[in-house]
């Protein structure tokens, strides 16, 4: 009763009967310094990403020239017909002599460790949505955020120090203070209206906004699934306090500089083949939280070995598993 109710608030929903909550795992596809959104055509991008979802995922992503729907050839999600892709920023250890080392990604703790790392991907609706368009693509979030009052403009960014895996409880803006025993969790929720005409817009952002109260805003009319999703960072190796920083800080810093954590963020591009996507939420999906059901008749399912098979090749070839003296792309 506790997890479902706590797993309930985390899926924000009174669950009317239009509604949907369609939640599947995504193993890692690649680790890698590209941007296909904010820095299309640049190998290396600023920054360190990890990705999940269609092995289209390249240095560009323009719709005309790269549909995942059509180009990619495997998927690291469930959904075999989910070509889209999905991705965040890296998480480093900053030891106390300087240097950096990167944190892996894990399976959920909640029914998919089996999984390579990557992310648990949600949908979830609250009455009839309208799925994406092909070429589709947003972002959330923003890295340049250095406060809690800027990070709270979106309330679906957060962390949650695992005491277990299990943990559904204590959601912040900002990293953990304190070694978390069974890793930190990072979720990343995108808002879900849309203003029915653009795929994009120059910030990745302006085309859709999130609800007033219950209703979607006259600019953003159309209400869309909305795309959610967690990443367990396992911190484990890192918990001995001995090694944090001696002025008491905590000791992990995203790939693009960020130590308090107020810069979370992720990345979204469309790549469901047809209507796959439609009918599942039509259907109204409700997977099992507490497993790997995903319980939804009308999606063609791969098993989570098969979503670990589905990986990509660096593209930029850079040591990003030493003890680095500097984050990849130089963020201080
Ligand atoms: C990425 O795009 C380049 C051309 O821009 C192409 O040669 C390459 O095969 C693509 N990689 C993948 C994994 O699709
Ligand atoms: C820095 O600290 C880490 C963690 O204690 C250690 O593994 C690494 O070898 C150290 N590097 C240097 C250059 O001292």
């Amino acid at each position: 009763m506790y997890w479902s109710s706590a797993l309930l608030a985390i899926a924000g929903l009174a669950r009317g009967v239009n509604s949907a909550t369609l939640r599947f795992s995504c193993a890692q596809l690649v680790v890698d310094r590209l941007d296909p959104l904010v820095n299309p055509g640049m190998a290396p991008s600023p920054h360190l990403h990890q990705i999940v979802g269609g092995n289209a995922f390249n240095v560009t992503m323009d719709y005309e020239q790269n549909d995942p729907a059509s180009t990619a050839t495997c998927t690291s999600c469930m959904p075999t017909e989910d070509f889209s892709n999905y991705w965040t920023a890296v998480l480093f250890f900053k030891a106390r002599n300087g240097t950096y080392k990167r944190v892996n990604t894990m399976g959920n703790g909640l029914g998919y460790t089996a999984s390579n790392g990557g992310q648990t991907v949600y949908y979830l609706s609250n009455g009839k949505v309208t799925a994406f368009r092909p070429g589709f693509r947003m972002i959330v979030g923003n890295p340049t955020f250095n406060s809690e009052t800027q990070a709270r403009q979106n309330p679906g960014l957060q962390y949650t120090c695992l005491d277990s895996p299990m943990t559904r409880t204590g959601y912040r803006y900002d990293f953990p203070t304190t070694p978390c025993r069974a890793g930190i969790m990072v979720t990343v929720r995108f808002p879900t209206c849309w203003d029915g005409k653009n795929v994009d817009s120059p910030d990745h952002q302006s085309h859709v906004a999130y609800r007033r109260g219950n209703a979607c805003p006259s600019t953003h009319p159309v209400a869309i699934p909305e795309v959610f999703y967690e990443t367990y960072w396992d911190t484990r190796p890192f918990n001995d306090q001995s090694q944090w920083p001696s002025d008491g800080s905590q000791p992990f810093v995203w790939s693009f500089g960020d130590a308090r954590g107020y810069g979370n963020h992720g990345d979204y591009v469309f790549g469901w083949k047809g209507d796959a996507l439609q009918r599942a939420m039509d259907a109204n999906c409700q997977s099992d939280l507490f497993n790997d059901q995903v319980n939804c008749p009308t999606l063609k399912l791969q098993s989570i070995a098969d979503t670990n098979k589905c990986t990509l090749q660096r593209r930029v070839r850079e040591d990003i598993d030493a003890w680095l003296t500097e984050l990849p792309g130089g963020s201080m």
